[in-house]
């Protein structure tokens, strides 16, 4: 919950960071499961792992590296999560969404999430990459809960496109360019770490997901409260089809993520030149 000790946090955050980065950052990255590679292509200047940041949360997944790396990609001054944090491995909905409220005090404007998720869509293939147009936060808390944070902005933020239209539009251009098929649809958020049963898959679907996940919808709910353009992309790395569920495991969704990863990597650095 945000509190009003959220400001002195945030100073203490920067002041550690402009130690080492001192200029201004535009882009900010998040970089979901099985998706941290797309780091390597980075022109790096600077990386602080999460544990020596004060007020970060330190990741607990093993799929997710722990650091903040500042560099170049696409020309534009990126600052990139390689690791994010989970509303399972136990954060609070403050701490996964502070990385994004410092992305906004360094000068970010624009930020762009990937994610892994399983289909609900059926015409959905493994390796899919579906642009997120849309999400439902079935998540038990708000980021946004608490005092509110008048200094990032409104109480009462607007969702009505939370997604920024010029930005996925440009996705599709760069994608229909080089080859790569894209799907588009409503992104469900779910707390996890279970996958879902066959019922829940079939009610995720009912009311209106195409693919479903257990990340993402934080961090662009606080983005968009602070007035940042947000563009996120999923990778299907498993079809939620009730009828015909197949057992999967962390390792099929890495692999599926890993080999589909140079896709996403190409639009992603394609759009930041364009930006
Ligand atoms: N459900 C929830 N989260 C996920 C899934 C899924 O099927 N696949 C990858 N992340």
């Amino acid at each position: 919950m945000t509190t009003p000790e959220a400001y002195s946090h945030f100073r203490e955050t920067l002041d550690y960071i402009r130690r080492y980065f001192k200029g201004e950052a535009e882009v900010g990255i998040v970089l979901g499961t099985g998706l941290g590679r797309l780091a390597e292509v980075i022109e790096k200047e600077h990386q602080l792992a999460y544990n020596f940041i004060p007020h970060f949360p330190i990741s607990t997944v093993e799929s997710h590296f722990g650091r903040l790396i500042f560099g170049r990609l696409g020309g534009k001054r990126v600052v990139a999560m390689q690791g994010r944090f989970h509303y399972y491995e136990g954060y609070s909905m403050y701490q996964i969404t502070y990385p994004i409220r410092i992305m906004k005090l360094l000068g970010v404007h624009t930020l762009l999430l990937s994610n892994a998720a399983g289909a609900l869509n059926l015409s959905f293939n493994l390796g899919d990459l579906m642009i997120i147009r849309d999400h439902i936060n079935l998540l038990p808390e708000n980021p946004l809960r608490g005092i509110n944070l008048d200094q990032f902005g409104p109480r009462f933020p607007d969702m009505s496109s939370p997604y920024h239209p010029e930005l996925i539009a440009h996705a599709k251009t760069i994608a229909a360019r080089l080859g790569i098929p894209l799907r588009e649809g409503v992104y469900v958020a779910v707390a996890g770490p279970n996958l879902e049963t066959r019922a829940e898959y079939r009610f995720l679907r009912i009311i209106g997901g195409d693919a479903v996940g257990m990340s993402t919808v934080p961090e662009c709910i606080v983005a968009n409260h602070m007035g940042m353009r947000v563009f996120a992309m999923s990778i299907i790395t498993d079809i939620g089809d009730p009828d015909n569920l197949k057992p999967v495991s962390l390792e099929e969704i890495i692999k599926v993520a890993n080999d589909a990863e140079p896709k996403l990597t190409q639009i992603f650095v394609e759009l930041l030149q364009g930006l």
